[in-house]
């Protein structure tokens, strides 16, 4: 079953049109990459299903129509979108960022069991409970990001960069966590990557965007063997 697709989805800044017809679709459980270059749009088109951007087209979650809907209402529906820069809340533990992850949720005791899951998948933050978010590390603050992420108990998981400005082996740990994540929990994810060689290593699937537009879409296997693939987000 398809439990996101966009299709022919356009975006706006004020006038300044920067989506120009993107379509893709997650599967239910599935996980999906976003690929391509600084200012593709690959943001943009993260913000145009968490409701944060104009846009226009169609833009379908669990047989919704959700575009046009309010940010709150995208969040209330099953959707966490970890966005690019992290946006841990500073002022804060690393405890009540989690707390606040779930603030929309009504199941409170089974919120205890998921603080303790996500510490569980991200050990260092466990060692880092009481100190302000502020406090962390670039890598701690990232893992803080995607389980505040999860705290929201989402049907499906926005990623924007969840690798930027990480060490390698960081990026890595980041991203076994967040495999281990998706192998438990059956989270569909759509995942915002310019590191492709670490995107194919969660994802069953990706869509290359340039210029507000897909140019490639294909499995994972389909596109790590792509000459023009290797060559512009593999490093040769
Ligand atoms: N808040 C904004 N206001 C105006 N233009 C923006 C804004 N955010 C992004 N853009 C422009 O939209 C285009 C797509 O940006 P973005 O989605 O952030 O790309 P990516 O995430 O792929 O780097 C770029 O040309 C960028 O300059
Ligand atoms: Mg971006």
């Amino acid at each position: 079953m398809t439990l996101l697709e966009l299709e022919d989805v356009t975006a706006f800044y004020e006038s300044v049109q920067v989506l120009d017809g993107v379509s893709l679709s997650v599967p239910d459980q599935g996980a999906v990459g976003i690929l391509g270059a600084n200012g593709a749009g690959k943001t943009t088109t993260l913000r145009a299903i968490s409701g944060t951007v104009r846009t226009g087209g169609r833009i379908v979650f669990d047989g919704k129509d959700i575009r046009g809907m309010r940010p709150d209402q995208v969040a209330a529906l099953g959707i966490a979108h970890v966005p690019e820069g992290r946006g841990t809340l500073g002022d804060l533990t690393v405890r009540d960022n989690l707390r606040v992850g779930a603030y929309l949720r009504k199941d409170r005791k089974a919120v205890d069991t998921d603080i303790e899951y996500c510490l569980d998948l991200f050990p260092n933050l466990q060692d880092r409970i009481t100190s302000n978010a502020s406090a962390l590390s670039g890598g701690e603050q990232q893992m803080l990001a995607v389980a505040r992420g999860i705290m929201s108990k989402p049907r499906l998981l926005l990623l924007d960069e969840a690798s930027l400005g990480l060490a390698p082996s960081t990026a890595r740990n980041v991203y076994d966590a967040i495999h281990r994540l998706r192998t438990e929990s059956g989270i569909a994810m759509l995942v915002v990557e310019q590191n492709a060689n670490l995107a194919f290593t969660l994802v069953d699937s990706a869509t290359v965007l340039e210029t507000g537009r897909n140019v490639l879409t294909g499995t994972s296997a389909e596109l790590r063997g792509m000459d023009e693939i290797r060559r512009a987000y593999l490093g040769g």
